[in-house]
Formats: C-alpha cells, structure tokens, sequence
C-alpha cells in the first residue's frame, strides 16, 4: 500500500504490551506507571487478524516490541501465528534482553528472523541507573547466548545520553567488535520522558569511533527494515549504525506504521494520528470494513515529524515510548 505522500508501507510494529521489567529514564517513570488494564489489551487473535488484513494489502515486515514483548505470555506463540501468514517475509523483535536467554530457543523454533536487544551501557551500576533495575548480568548472558549460537542475526540498540558521563559507549564498541553483530545508536527522541534528555549527534559519535578505529566506510547495500545507516569499521565483524531521526530526517522514506497494544494504528510516531481499531475488533465488523479504516489512516500518514520544533502541536502525542514500542 502506498500513502498519500508516494510512501510505500509495508512495515508495521506491533507493541504487544505497555507492561516492562525495566524502568529506563528515558521512557518509564520510577513510580505510577499505569498499565493498560488486560481487559483493553489486543488479543492475539485480534493482532493476528489485523496482520493477515493488512498484509492482503502489502504488508510484508513486522516487529514485535513493547513495553518489553517478553514479559507477554505465550508470545512466542504469536509469533509463530503471525509467521504463516502468507505475504509476511519477515518478523523481528526489540527486546531489552531480561528474558532473553530463556527464551531464546523458543525464538528461533517460532521462526524469527531476526532478535534486536536494547543495551545502553556496560556499566552495572550506570545500567543500574539508566534502567532503575540490576539486571545487567541476565541481559549480557542473553547476549552472549544469541551471539554464540548465531541461528539469527542479532542487532544491539544504544542510546547514548547527553550528560551522562562514562556511559562508555567505546567499551560497548569494544564489547560487540568481535562478535558478528550490529550495534546501531539511536539519537535521543523527545518523546515522553526523552524530552528531558539531549540527543547525542550522529557526527559526535562518527568523530569519537573513527578516532579510535579508523575510518568508517559506508555500507551501501540494503540491511534491514528500516532507516538506519550502516557503516563499516576496521576491526569490526559486524556493522556499526546510526538511527539519526533529528540530525538526518528520514520522513521521506518512512515505511512504517505502528499498533499500540490497546489497537491504536498509530501513523507517524510523534502525532497522535491514526485510527483506533479495537472498538471496531470487539463488535466484530467485517475485514472490509476494519481494512478501510486502516487504509484511510494510512493514507493520511502525516508528511514528517517536527522534533526539531520548539512548539507543541495540538496533536502531539501523548503516549510515552513504552506504550508505542520505539
Ligand atoms: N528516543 C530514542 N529511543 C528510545 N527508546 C526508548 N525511548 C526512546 C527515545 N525517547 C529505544 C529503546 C529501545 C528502542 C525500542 O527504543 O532504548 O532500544
Ligand atoms: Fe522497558 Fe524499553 Fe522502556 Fe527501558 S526503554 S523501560 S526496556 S520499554
């Protein structure tokens, strides 16, 4: 399906849980989180049959996230579910790696392509603090398990932190160069509580790798589903990648849209657009019908974001990351 920009969409995240084991910073308060009561949460079935639509229609790619997707029973199965689809080629998954050393096998016989863990810093009591958890050693432990037996690419996501000081990210480069891994950082979004932190540049974190590694070339070919920038670095076996969605913009060539885990169809990650299919999913109304609600919305996937703008827009999102899946 294309939108209305000329943008082909074919990937879609599905945020199958709010709920997380960790409390990172920049995403979840200490305290008083609200969980999104069972009662409004998709159903499996629900996403299963939202998936089998919108792939009739083009979808090819889906990631599996949350809050964290492990902590959801039984998703593995949906996984598996989601796997036979006809049409869907590929089915990752983000995970902060609390869980993922027992879930691993589980993972790889449900059939996914490809496992991403989040990891911000080494440090155990900087991860201490980052995530509010002391779940460091789990986390490294479900690392090296992926990254050993290597039955599907693993990738490492690092948001580096203004401010925070020795978050050492040249020890996690040095961590991950010899494994045949990817690690990509992620600059900062001002989304919920990201606001209250200030993004780390591409080129800030291009200066710092190339003076310590030498020369980064770019790596042209196409790696992944999404917008991140590959490079190849002396010494390393996998592929060092930026996600710069403030200092490189890449709106134009946005593939995307997203399903919070209480049905939102959620089109641009900083506006609250889209369309909310669970009312429509509990009465039970045809395909077609929930396929024209979900064209209509992504048809009118807004053009970019506008991060770098002081302003607030009336439809700026009020949903944190944790209940949109990043
Ligand atoms: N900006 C950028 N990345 C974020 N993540 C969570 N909150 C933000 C934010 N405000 C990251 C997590 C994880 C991925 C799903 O999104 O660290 O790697
Ligand atoms: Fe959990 Fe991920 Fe949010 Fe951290 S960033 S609190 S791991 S959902």
């Amino acid at each position: 399906m294309t939108d209305n920009q000329g943008r082909t969409i074919d990937y879609l995240r599905i945020s199958v849980t709010d709920r997380c084991n960790l409390r990172c910073v920049y995403c979840m308060p200490e305290e008083g989180m609200e969980s999104i009561p069972h009662s409004r949460i998709m159903t499996y079935d629900e996403i299963i049959r939202v998936c089998r639509i919108l792939a009739e229609h083009g979808l090819k790619k889906i990631k599996i996230t949350g809050g964290e997707p492990l902590v959801r029973k039984n998703v593995v199965w949906l996984i598996s579910e989601i796997k036979k689809i006809p049409g869907i080629t590929s089915v990752t998954i983000t995970t902060n790696g609390v869980l993922l050393k027992e879930s691993y096998e589980a993972l790889v016989e449900a059939g996914i392509d490809a496992i991403t863990v989040s990891l911000d810093t080494l440090d155990p009591e900087l991860f201490r603090q980052i995530t509010r958890r002391d779940e460091l050693s789990p986390v490294l432990e479900g690392i090296q398990l992926a990254a050993k037996q290597a039955r599907v690419p693993l990738k490492i996501n690092c948001v580096p932190m203004m401010g925070i000081q020795n978050q050492g990210i040249l020890n996690l480069l040095e961590y991950v160069r010899k494994f045949a891994v990817d690690i990509r950082f992620i600059e900062m979004m001002p989304i919920g509580l990201g606001k209250q932190f200030e993004f780390v540049s591409e080129d800030a974190l291009r200066k710092l790798i190339e003076d310590t590694y030498g020369e980064m070339t770019l790596y042209c070919e196409r790696r992944g589903n999404g917008p991140c920038r590959y490079y190849d670095v002396p010494g390393f076996t996998g592929k060092v990648g930026f996600i710069s969605a403030l200092s490189h913009k890449f709106c134009h060539e946005c593939n995307r849209v997203r399903l919070t885990a209480d049905g939102f169809l959620k089109t641009c990650l900083q506006y609250d657009c889209g369309v909310n299919l669970k009312p429509a999913l509990s009465e039970g109304v045809s395909d077609d019908t929930l396929w024209k609600m979900m064209k209509e919305a992504i048809l009118q996937k807004p053009k970019a974001h506008h991060f770098e703008e002081e302003k607030k827009d009336a439809e700026d999102e009020e949903r944190g990351m944790s209940q949109i899946g990043g």
